[in-house]
């Protein structure tokens, strides 16, 4: 795998084309779904060329959800925002082919995904191809000695922030305080430029136009609060 930059952690994935028992959501990604999802490797080639992959103008609104899980933002963006273009990252191959077939089977053409792992970003994305970027329920590694593994980090905001179109938003939700609390001074410190935190997402002014996920449905049922902030990339 061509590797364009180096970086402090870069985790290798296992190739697909050497998983020696391929599940159906292996096969469907480089089978019925080819045209809409790319493997580890295929994903690399868009770098820098997703826009005209979806015959679009380089000016056309391009946004990213890191972690799509199984896909009901990702495919509710998709549908509501018809004229915006939307990159899917999914590590795991059963969310990844459940994200782009809810996706598909709404109808959108706007939509697609790449297997691989959002710590390595900018081997598939060049500098300001980027507009907004969806992290909503991040795994929050809740043990001490696995903090290291959250994608929020310094070396990560730093690597997402010339990937962006200035005038983009990073949109973060976290069911986790104390992942909240890892991640809000992480943004605070950046370059990046508060434009909403609250505490208690369901309760805020925010509520109305915010979008259930898979997994914050399953924290709201126990009654706990959705932690949320947005960042920009401002645009002076
Ligand atoms: C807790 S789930 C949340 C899914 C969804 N965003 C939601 O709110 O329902 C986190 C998802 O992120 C994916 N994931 C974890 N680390 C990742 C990484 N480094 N790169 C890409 N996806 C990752 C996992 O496979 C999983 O599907």
């Amino acid at each position: 795998m061509e590797q364009k930059s180096s970086r402090i952690r870069r985790p290798r994935l296992v190739e697909t084309k050497t998983l020696p028992n391929p599940t159906e959501y292996v096969v469907a990604l480089n089978g019925e779904y080819r045209d809409w999802a790319y493997d580890e490797e295929r994903c690399q080639e868009n770098r820098g060329k997703w826009r005209a992959l979806f015959g679009k103008p380089d000016s056309a609104p391009m946004d990213l959800e890191i972690g799509t899980g199984n896909g009901y933002f990702f495919a509710h963006r998709a549908t509501a925002e018809p004229d915006r273009l939307l990159v899917g990252i999914e590590l795991k191959y059963k969310p990844l082919i459940q994200s782009i077939r809810r996706a598909r089977r709404e109808g959108c053409v706007n939509a697609r995904i790449a297997r691989y792992d959002a710590n390595c970003l900018e081997d598939l994305f060049a500098e300001g191809e980027l507009n907004h970027v969806f992290i909503h329920h991040p795994d929050p590694w809740p043990r001490k000695r696995d903090w290291k593994h959250r994608l929020i980090q310094t070396e990560f905001l730093e690597l997402l922030w010339p990937l962006m179109r200035p005038g983009s938003y990073i949109n973060f939700k976290t069911d986790s305080e104390d992942y909240y609390d890892w991640a809000l001074p992480l943004f605070e410190n950046s370059k990046f430029k508060k434009l909403r935190a609250t505490r208690d997402l369901h309760k805020s002014e925010w509520a109305s136009e915010n979008f259930v996920t898979h997994f914050e449905q399953l924290f709201l049922q126990k009654g706990q609060p959705i932690f949320y902030c947005r960042f920009e990339k401002p645009l002076v």
